[in-house]
């Protein structure tokens, strides 16, 4: 039904006969004179028609936007005072010689040539127009053309695409799993997949030596920009490589598909950052090295200060005064400003946040303007000035407390005022997270830090039991950004230290065959070293769109309530299908009392 999609018509000659397929734009009638612009996936191209061109005008006349229409004309170059240079196809236009409406459209519920500010909620119900808007298209042609180099990369690399299943058992990866119960094994349930992990472990053990998959994970867990209960992973895994030889092949595949996407060269090789400078500097373990803004440590400094808030963490192993430079920020934060901030790091847990104005960085003590000034020193101030570069015209705030509580602090406030006075570089700034901890310890308990499949660094299984908050791991996250794309492992490959991992989790011998048997009997089959990792498939496109939040890249997202606004789902279901499957809905007693 067509020659040409409608942006290839940039190329044509002009008196080439074509006809093109697609939705009416936009129709503009200049006293007789009809303009249409037709779009298809590829873009926009204007179609004009004459009022002496009798049925292909009345033709004309009657469409409406988003009507369904194939047009056959001819190309002809616009004359230079019609030229739209805002538009790709905008020196040509096709004079019409039939226009046929396909089918008609209803007056549509989001403009899809508008710039009017929609609801989401409005834009996820009637997914499928806002997909037609120009911007949106766009943006999942470009995904489609990231997989394609990420593939094509991988298959080069003699990866073999292999598929694992979906309705399974629990894959821990820290989140919730998404349940599906059995009809034929009543009261069992299915796990939607957190992750293929363990299957790809699993392929490893049967040989296959280099597997990916583009593979859709499920998480039940709280949303943000960057999460969506389904997501999608490039999942990788191989044998007989290292760390150094899966971090170098992985940067390789993300450089390529940065050259090959936006002709951008990433920094060769990525910078590498122990898991405790990332914390320690930045406040975080996906740091964003756009802002070039660390958090100073000034504990040795304030030790002695006759200022509790500083002396008490200052002399605590497990508290930490960390300090933030914002540089020429005196002028520009003001009183209310600061109380704005220190609500806002409240959220986190700080008490408070204690700032200095360095008014006049050569005048000593009169020149800082500050509530905490008079329980220091003019040495002491001296030393954390120069601690930090502080110099006339900066504003530095302070975060006095449990080391985790500065870290999230302070972490969250230097983003803050990096985008509200436009501190980020606008770079790439990829690099690698290293040295991760083993285990943390949350609530009295002992968790991975990535999951329970990864290898320790330390492989003695009582030194492991002696210290496993100070046991480091062999995994490795790429961040990209501040956004973490990646995470990945060497993993474990041998009975007895899995055991161990999971004795120290507190996954007793019994709870780890009802939950990883099948692992655990595989391991001792002739396990190969084996290691992968897994990118956010949507972060990795949303970040390389520029978008603001994965829900653009992703066809058809949940709301922040995990539902989908266009189908209704999650939804009840009948009786005959509860009793089918064995199960009896429980209301709560308050659901019940309305
Ligand atoms: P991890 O849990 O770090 O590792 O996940 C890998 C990557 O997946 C992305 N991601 C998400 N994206 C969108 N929404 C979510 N809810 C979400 N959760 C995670 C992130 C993350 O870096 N099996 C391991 C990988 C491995 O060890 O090989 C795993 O799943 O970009
Ligand atoms: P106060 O002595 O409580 O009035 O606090 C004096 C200054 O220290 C105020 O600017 C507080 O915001 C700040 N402050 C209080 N607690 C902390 C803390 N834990 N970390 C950083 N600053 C703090």
């Amino acid at each position: 039904m067509r020659s040409h999609y409608c942006a290839d018509l940039i190329t044509a000659d002009e008196g080439t006969s074509i006809a093109i397929s697609g939705w009416v734009h936009r129709r503009r009638d200049l006293g007789g004179l009809i303009f249409l612009q037709v779009r298809d996936r590829s873009g926009i191209v204007q179609v004009t028609v004459e009022p002496d061109q009798g049925e292909v005008f009345d033709a004309a006349d009657q469409l409406r936007s988003e009507f369904v229409v194939r047009v056959e004309g001819t190309i002809r170059k616009r004359p230079d005072n019609m030229i739209n240079k805002d538009m790709p196809t905008g020196e040509i236009e096709i004079v019409a010689q039939s226009i046929e409406c396909l089918n008609k459209s209803e007056t549509p519920a989001i403009l899809v040539d508008g710039h009017e500010d929609v609801s989401e909620e409005t834009r996820l119900k009637y997914r499928y127009l806002d997909l037609r808007r120009p911007e949106m298209t766009n943006k999942f042609v470009f995904r489609t053309r990231v997989t394609q180099s990420l593939r094509r990369y991988l298959d080069d690399q003699g990866f073999l695409d292999m598929e694992t299943p979906i309705l399974t058992k629990a894959t821990p990866e820290g989140a919730r799993d998404y349940l599906v119960p059995s009809r034929t094994h009543k009261s069992a349930f299915f796990a939607l997949p957190q992750s293929p992990q363990l299957f790809k472990q699993l392929l490893m053990m049967s040989g296959f030596d280099r597997y990916y998959q583009v593979v859709r994970c499920f998480r039940d867990e709280d949303l943000r920009a960057d999460r969506q209960p389904e997501f999608t992973q490039l999942d990788i895994e191989t044998s007989f490589m290292d760390e150094e030889g899966i971090m170098g092949m992985m940067e390789n595949m993300i450089r390529k598909v940065f050259k090959d996407l936006l002709n951008v060269e990433l920094a060769n090789p990525f910078p590498r950052m122990p898991y405790s400078e990332a914390m320690e500097k930045y406040g975080s373990d996906k740091p964003d090295l756009r802002v070039d803004m660390p958090i100073h440590t000034v504990d040795d400094l304030v030790k002695d200060v006759d200022f509790k808030v500083f002396s008490g963490p200052a002399n605590d192993e497990k508290g930490r005064v960390g300090v933030l430079n914002l540089k020429g920020g005196a002028e520009k934060v003001s009183r209310k400003k600061i109380d704005e901030y220190t609500k806002f790091v409240g959220v986190y847990g700080a008490k408070g946040l204690a700032f200095i104005k360095v008014n006049d960085r050569s005048a000593g003590l009169d020149g800082l303007q500050s509530p905490i000034v008079k329980f220091l020193s003019a040495e002491v101030a001296e030393q954390l000035l120069e601690r930090v570069g502080a110099e006339t015209g900066d504003i530095l705030f302070f975060g006095s407390d449990d080391s985790r509580v500065v870290a999230d602090a302070l972490g969250a406030l230097r983003l803050k005022l990096a985008n509200e006075f436009e501190l980020m570089s606008d770079d790439w700034k990829p690099l690698w997270v290293v040295d991760f901890p083993m285990f943390e310890k949350e609530d009295g308990q002992l968790h991975a830090l990535h999951h329970p499949f990864t290898s320790p660094k330390e492989l003695d299984p009582e030194a492991l039991k002696a210290n496993p908050t100070g046991t480091l791991s062999r995994a490795y996250d790429m961040v990209l950004n501040g956004c973490e794309v990646g995470g990945g492992s060497i993993r474990i490959h041998n009975t007895e230290l899995q055991q161990t991992i999971f004795d120290i989790l507190g996954i007793g011998e019994q709870e780890a065959r009802d939950k990883f048997g099948f692992l655990l009997d595989a391991l001792k089959y002739g396990c190969p070293p084996h290691g992968g990792i897994a990118f956010g498939l949507d972060r990795l496109v949303m970040l390389m769109v520029g978008a603001d939040s994965i829900r653009d890249v992703i066809t058809f997202p949940k709301t922040t309530t995990a539902s989908c606004p266009l189908t209704e789902a999650p939804a009840k279901v009948s009786e005959q299908q509860l009793t089918e499957l064995g199960i009896a809905i429980r209301e709560s007693k308050k659901a019940a009392e309305e």
